[in-house]
């Protein structure tokens, strides 16, 4: 049997390879036609290849994205502590004079060297930069703060000529790489270029390794490399950023995490799992890691007792970025797994309670911005699609053909379900369309049956479903389980319905007729028997949830 996996695309148990390492560098960031929404879906698939889990890679997805905060400001704002020094004792704020437009020359020099006397008098303390700024940039900061002027303004050009010439005078300055970089990365997004991203990276990381670096811009600059380098699918040069930052701060867990989330995302839960031990011998009750280990345990080696017993140590802690839906989704799974379904619906209530799921048994975790009508069984009077549904079943007998002549083929084409959905037994599903695109290669196989859907646009299109045959063999029990979204309707079509299958979704259990439609919404819980002596044949079609806007359905990412 295979392992699950039907509902999202498939999962290879591939170890991480050059060429894994290569396709990812290759898709992201400002690639022609693959901007936001791809870097999400790229790196489902990327981590997918690696880790043969869709829910690790789903938690990845959701994990990954790092606020990117615009990065002039942070340069500016360094050291906002000391720059806003207006407290009791400070200077009263005192109009200046006039000045006149057009000193004469003598006046200029006064004032000149009025300032820099007044510069050098300036200790590094009282400078509002101070804690992003070592000694030698210290004594090139008129440069550098003209620089970072430049570029809060968005003078980019001018920024870079600045930083250009302090990197002329001190090839090392780590404020001039940094702000260069920043400078860079601007520009890489103006002209949506990799090539200038690649550079702007380039020049953070020599930041980052430059001599004499303070903690603070260390800080920032970690941060923000590691963002931009996620960003271009780098995501084991962002290891590297954070093993270089935890190596430095070795007594600083925040590092240790990040990395973990960098390994995770890489799909290297090998040392994620070092690390996360690693911080557990340490402080046995770190919140972030008892959970990502708990979960690696669960979803990885699918060991419900200790996974469990970690996941809920982990949430009880309620430390930041436990409270988290992956977390509770799979504590529950584990405890039911495990028998202990006293406690799987406690933590499914207690994570309705806190917002994290639709409700106790609406669990999807990928859920639509508007709200939808949530309904466990829908009739096709309920829906608008009545007319699709009709023209469908009137042609059943010509899909059932079309999906057993599949099942006659010892070349197959279905695939094991590869979710780790089933307690046991042999289940297995032929895909047509996936993420609101067509298996050209599959519909060959079936073009009658592609032909007819490629009239019902509302499901071709469904970026968060698929179009599918799914045959279950006698013996078969799935697991209670839900579906990753709400925005979907499962309309399943009966083909070959013999005795002994039936479906239970939240509190009705049901079973199919041939020629006939059942619709579901697969976010509520649901589970699946098959206690009869011969094969179930269906058809799946995922139709988008009749509640969200077209507007919507254009700019949600698929699954
Ligand atoms: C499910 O969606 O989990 C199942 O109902 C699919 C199937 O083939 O019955
Ligand atoms: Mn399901």
């Amino acid at each position: 049997m295979g392992k699950p996996k039907p509902e999202k695309n498939k999962t290879k148990d591939v170890k991480p390879t050059k060429t894994s390492v290569k396709k990812e560098d290759k898709d992201m960031s400002y690639l022609p036609s693959k901007y936001m929404f791809l870097f999400v879906g790229i790196l489902a698939a990327l981590t997918a290849v690696i880790l043969t889990n869709d829910d690790l890679k789903l938690y990845l997805v959701k994990l990954t994205p790092m606020g990117s905060q615009p990065l002039e400001t942070i340069m500016n704002t360094a050291n906002s502590e000391s720059s806003s020094q207006t407290g009791p004792g400070s200077e009263p704020v005192v109009s200046p004079e006039p000045i006149d437009p057009t000193p004469s020359q003598a006046t200029k020099k006064s004032n000149n060297d009025e300032k820099e006397s007044d510069d050098k008098k300036m200790k590094k303390k009282d400078y509002k930069k101070s804690s992003i700024t070592n000694k030698a940039d210290f004594k090139l900061r008129k440069q550098l703060d003209e620089a970072d002027d430049l570029l809060q303004q968005r003078n980019v050009d001018g920024a870079i000529r600045l930083y250009d010439d302090v990197l002329r005078e001190n090839s090392k300055s780590p404020r001039a790489l940094f702000g260069k970089g920043m400078s860079l990365d601007i520009l890489a997004e103006q002209k949506r270029s990799n090539q200038l991203l690649g550079e702007a990276i380039s020049s953070m990381d020599a930041a980052l390794r430059a001599p004499n670096v303070p903690a603070e811009l260390l800080r920032i600059i970690s941060e923000k490399l590691a963002e931009r380098q996620t960003f271009r699918g780098w995501n084991h040069k962002a290891a590297q950023t954070w093993k270089y930052m935890s190596d430095k701060y070795p007594d600083n867990v925040d590092y240790k995490r990040k990395l973990t989330v960098s390994y995770l995302t890489m799909g290297d839960n090998v040392m994620a799992r070092e690390i996360l031990k690693n911080i557990l011998d340490k402080n046995p009750k770190d919140g972030f890691s008892l959970v990502h280990l708990g979960f690696i345990l669960k979803t990885v080696d699918l060991n419900y007792e200790e996974g469990s017993r970690l996941l809920q140590e982990g949430i009880d802690t309620q430390e930041h970025g436990t409270v988290d839906g992956r977390f509770y989704y799979h504590l529950g799974d584990a405890y039911m797994r495990i028998n202990r379904t006293d406690m799987s619906s406690k933590v499914y209530k207690k994570g309705a309670e806190l917002g994290l799921f639709l409700s106790e048994h609406q669990r999807s975790l990928y859920n639509a911005e508007t709200k939808l009508t949530g309904r466990p069984w829908w009739t096709p009077e309920q829906t608008p699609y009545g007319r699709y549904l009709a023209m469908l079943e009137k042609n059943w007998e010509t899909i059932r053909d079309e999906g057993l002549s599949l099942l006659d083929q010892k070349t197959g084409g279905f695939l094991p379900e590869e979710e780790n959905l089933r307690e046991k037994g042999d289940w297995k599903q032929f895909t047509l369309y996936q993420r609101g695109k067509k298996n050209d290669v599959n519909c060959r196989r079936t073009p009658k049956t592609c032909a007819l859907l490629d009239q019902v646009p509302d499901a071709t299109s469904c970026t968060r479903g698929q179009i599918k045959f799914s045959v279950m063999h006698p013996g078969v029990h799935v697991w209670p389980h839900t579906g990753p979204t709400n925005c979907r309707l499962r309309a399943h079509l009966g083909l070959r319905i013999p005795e002994g299958p039936r479906i239970r979704v939240a509190d009705k259990t049901k079973t199919w007729k041939e020629g006939k439609f059942i619709i579901i919404d697969d976010s509520f819980e649901h589970e699946v028997w098959h206690d009869g002596t011969e094969s179930r044949l269906i058809l799946i079609v995922d139709f988008w949830h009749p509640d969200i806007p077209l507007q919507e359905r254009r700019t949600l990412s698929p699954i």
